[in-house]
């Protein structure tokens, strides 16, 4: 596997060009398991964990598990290695860099060796997604990767439907957010969708509350926890929700529209 060359191409990078061409190249697979119910994985990205030879998943320092991987795992051949990338929880962006080019350098070490590799990560790896940094991070590092993305079905996909209630309907439009960093974003989108999903709601869950009561939304609110896993929830009426029951796995579905709304509470 070789890196992008610029200027003039001596003999030396020639010969090592002209073995790395004969060397196979394995293909990464990211595979997006689904939010959580194993029945949500795709039968594509079953049978590519049925296949590959090295399975990739995503943990925090602190964790060091991956409900991505837990959910993969029954599918996967018995001698199949397994491989947690771990990350750090900050925000230092020099940390994070380091933290993904070492991630990197795992992933492509196999990978030259011709064999096939998965990263598994939940929902979809092309929404709010780990795997968007590895894919970044390895692009810089190797121009000639075999990448294929199996799509997953999102949560907030799971979620409206746990809840019976379409995401969008006729000309509506929709819209995802994020709620990591507060409420700036909600109240900038809120005015010009129709329906807005909030995903990673947690940290700043009372804020979110507050700046959806302040725009008219609070009762146009659903929020869903841990679709498709043990402890799910559905909560309707959020100025009575304690947000300290807010986990990492909640998102929020709010709809502008009242005729959907008598869905919301069928
Ligand atoms: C880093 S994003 C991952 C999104 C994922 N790639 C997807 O396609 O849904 C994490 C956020 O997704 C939402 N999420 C993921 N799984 C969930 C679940 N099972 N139930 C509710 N929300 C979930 C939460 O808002 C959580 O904070």
């Amino acid at each position: 596997m070789g890196h992008m060359q610029r200027g003039p191409v001596t003999k030396r990078q020639v010969i090592e060009l002209g073995i790395n061409l004969r060397l196979k190249t394995g293909t990464l697979y990211a595979v997006g398991v689904g939010p959580g119910d194993p029945e949500l994985l795709t039968i594509k990205g079953r049978r590519v964990l049925e296949e590959v030879s090295c399975v990739f998943s995503a943990t925090s320092k602190g964790s060091r598990h991956s409900l991505a991987l837990d959910i993969a795992s029954p599918f996967l051949k018995s001698d199949a290695k397994v491989i947690p990338l771990v990350f750090p929880m900050v925000r230092d962006k020099k940390l994070l860099e380091r933290a993904w080019q070492d991630a990197a350098k795992k992933v492509i070490e196999p990978l030259g060796r011709g064999a096939n590799v998965a990263f598994v990560t939940l929902g979809d790896p092309c929404t709010y997604s780990t795997f968007t940094y590895l894919h970044r991070t390895l692009l810089s590092m190797e121009d000639r990767l075999h990448v294929e993305i199996i799509p997953g079905i999102t949560s907030f996909q799971a979620a409206a439907a746990r809840i019976k209630t379409p995401l969008s309907e006729g000309e509506e439009s929709l819209s995802v957010v994020s709620g990591a960093k507060g409420s700036a974003e909600i109240e900038k989108i809120a005015s010009c969708t129709d329906n807005l999903v909030i995903m990673k709601a947690y940290r700043h869950y009372n804020k979110i509350v507050k700046c959806l009561e302040k725009l008219g939304l609070l009762d146009k609110t659903v929020a869903v926890r841990r679709v498709g896993l043990q402890g799910e929830s559905v909560t309707r009426r959020l100025k009575e929700w304690n947000g300290d029951k807010a986990s990492y796995f909640t998102l929020l579905l709010a709809k502008k529209e009242n005729r959907a709304r008598k869905l919301h509470n069928s």
